[in-house]
């Protein structure tokens, strides 16, 4: 959580680093702040996001080729301007930003105050402030020595950016558990905590491993250290992605241009990697290892938010299609819970942003067990990608919504060809039956397309229930998880309360919530429980609640039943998810929207979730 930028070099660096911290919202948005070196330090931060802090600085002087900027997620202390990064030493020489948290904050605050520090804020971060400058004039040390010394004593996750008066030339950087990115540009440097601020001005970028140290001298080339004194040569990589990718092109939010985009985002993930004619599946990241997976015993999934979502699609696919049983954990349990695991079990770790601590942290202890791990990330190069021993990214381009949809599909996608993959090696899968789903799943991008078309229905679907304090959301078989993500991108976005349950689990406990205010809403398509599925859509008519059924073209049945139906085309069963998720993404957008909540930043809520 959080987002950091910095600059060094020639131009100056107010604008570079407000455009920065804007893209940067995702990663949180309760408050923000800048520092500028112009002589002196000015700092400015206030409570809000980065809008507000433009009109709070207002005609101030933001002078400066040298600045570190912040926007928060609150973790220590509430959202206030006081607890706003940048923090500061207390003789003002030292500023800094911090992204992640402090564990032993607590000791060494403590000790702080013991040696005559007074804190001014509640935050963890305060304590680097004072610790660095506090060891840079114990042992007079130049800053980068005082930041190594001071890393050594902290336990916990930061990417963090240093700036002193002292050395107004020179910026220092470290990373551990928190994503760090630094451009290099012509006679500049720019650090950020993922590369979209950085995009236009230059495509070659380090990313920071952990534990390691950049000090960006306006003067000298980028040295890398660690923090045990260990120099390391800068591995600079060339971006791929482009400015276009990062912005809404027309859309009035970006959760409704990824949602629209799905058809290319979900090509993009199966491009270069299926030829549906002759029945080939080749993923690259997998195929050293398919003979490991076809002996695996058991396969674990884990993840947290959505991408768990689509842990469970790939649970019903994997079972379904190349019958290996598979477990899906939630990481934050996961990790916590002295698993059984050994080197013969597969773990595939699904994450969009592949920062998700508890998905980290669950990768590095099944590792350390032994297990071989996948990665199915969006990001490139993020910390879960490069954590995990094998993998497929899912190419959906960057998702910029916190709420996310095409991330989803795309994870779906990429799970189904690793699934129709094993099963092809198991032979657990007839030729016919793996040829008619990976020709299914080539045709889905264009059906995709035609469920856009409902988007109309859909938003006056969404006026007739945009006041409701409760959903239900119900589905069986494949889409049951469609039913969770459905309740879940309500909730996130809307703020209403919804709960996703498996539609004939709805009589052990949520049927008592039903009555004429309860809209439910049913993923009814065809396929192997239709039938059951009719039968629960009449007990909550029973009971006088209201349908919306998302259907199959044609439906009559249901549509009989139903005081709303949604139509998507047919499909193979296990393709189900892809299709009808979509209507649920618009459902919550056109609600979100008409209850006047910001959709692409829900309050409380971040997009990439570096603390556990
Ligand atoms: C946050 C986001 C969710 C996301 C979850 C897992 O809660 O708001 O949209 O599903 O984290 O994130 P990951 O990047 O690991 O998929």
């Amino acid at each position: 959580m959080c987002g950091i930028v910095a600059y060094i070099g020639e131009k100056q660096a107010y604008p570079i680093i407000i455009k920065g911290l804007k893209r940067l919202e995702y990663r949180g948005y309760d408050s923000a702040g800048i520092a500028l070196m112009d002589n002196d330090i000015n700092i400015y931060k206030c409570k809000g996001k980065v809008s507000d802090l433009e009109k709070f600085i207002g005609d101030r002087n933001v002078n400066g080729t040298i600045g570190i900027g912040h926007t928060r997620w609150a973790t220590h202390g509430e959202p206030n301007d006081v607890n706003a990064h940048p923090h500061y030493s207390e003789d003002g020489n030292l500023v800094l930003i911090h992204n992640g948290i402090i564990e032993n904050y607590g000791t060494l605050k403590t000790e702080l105050i013991r040696l005559g520090y007074h804190f001014t804020s509640e935050t963890d971060t305060e304590v680097l402030a004072h610790l660095i400058n506090h060891i840079r004039k114990r042992a007079n040390t130049d800053l980068v020595e005082a930041v190594r010394l001071a890393l050594n004593e902290v336990s916990g996750a930061y990417a963090i950016v240093v700036m002193e008066k002292k050395q107004p030339d020179v910026l220092v950087a470290a990373k551990k558990g928190s994503p760090m990115v630094i451009g290099i540009g012509d006679n500049e440097y720019f650090v950020a905590s993922d590369a979209s601020p950085i995009i236009e001005y230059t495509k070659n970028v380090v990313y920071l491993e952990e534990e390691e140290i950049a000090v960006l001298d306006r003067k000298k080339n980028l040295r890398i250290i660690t923090i045990k004194n260990k120099d390391i040569t800068p591995y600079i990589q060339e971006l791929e992605l482009n400015l276009e990718a990062i912005e809404k092109g027309g859309f009035d939010h970006f959760m409704l241009k990824e949602i629209f985009e799905q058809p290319r985002s979900i090509l993009d993930s199966m491009r270069g990697r299926i030829n549906p004619e002759k029945g080939i599946i080749q993923m690259g990241g997998i195929l050293e290892y398919l003979q490991k997976i076809k002996n695996a015993e058991r396969i674990i999934i884990i993840g947290c938010g959505t991408s768990w979502h689509a842990g469970l699609v790939a649970e019903y696919l994997i079972e379904d299609l190349a019958r290996v049983p598979v477990e899906v954990e939630y990481a934050s349990e996961f990790r916590y819970r002295n698993p059984i695991i050994n080197e013969k079990d597969i773990v595939i770790a699904i994450s969009q942003s592949g920062e998700t601590a508890d998905t980290l942290a669950a990768i590095e202890l099944a590792k350390s067990k032994g297990a071989t791990i996948f990665g199915v990330c969006n990001v490139a190069g993020s910390s879960i990608a490069r954590a995990t021993h094998a993998g497929a990214y899912t190419h959906a381009g960057p998702e910029i919504g916190v709420a996310s949809t095409k991330a989803f599909t795309a994870q779906v996608t990429v799970l189904t060809l690793i699934a129709l993959s094993i099963a092809q090696h198991k032979g657990a899968i007839t030729k016919s039956r793996f040829h008619q789903v990976l020709h299914d799943l080539s045709t889905v991008p264009d059906l995709i397309d035609r469920v856009l078309k409902t988007n109309e229905q859909i938003e006056y679907i969404a006026s007739m229930f945009k006041d409701a304090r409760n959903f239900l959301y119900l589905g069986r078989g494949y889409s049951f998880p469609v039913a969770l993500e459905g309740a879940l991108k309500l909730k996130e976005i809307s703020y209403i309360h919804a709960e996703g349950y498996p539609a004939a689990e709805m009589k052990h406990g949520p049927i008592a919530l039903i009555d004429e205010n309860m809209p439910v809403v049913v993923i009814a398509t065809k396929g192997a429980s239709y039938e059951k599925v009719v039968s629960n859509i009449q007990e909550v008519k029973a009971r006088k609640g209201t349908i919306i059924a998302v259907v199959t073209e044609g439906d009559v049945q249901v549509k009989e039943m139903a005081d709303y139906v949604i139509e998507v085309p047919e499909i193979d069963d296990t393709l189900i998810p892809l299709i009808s998720v979509v209507p649920l993404q618009l459902l919550s957008y056109h609600i979100a929207v008409m209850r006047g909540c910001n959709v692409d930043q829900p309050r409380n809520l971040a997009k990439s979730v570096t603390v556990e």
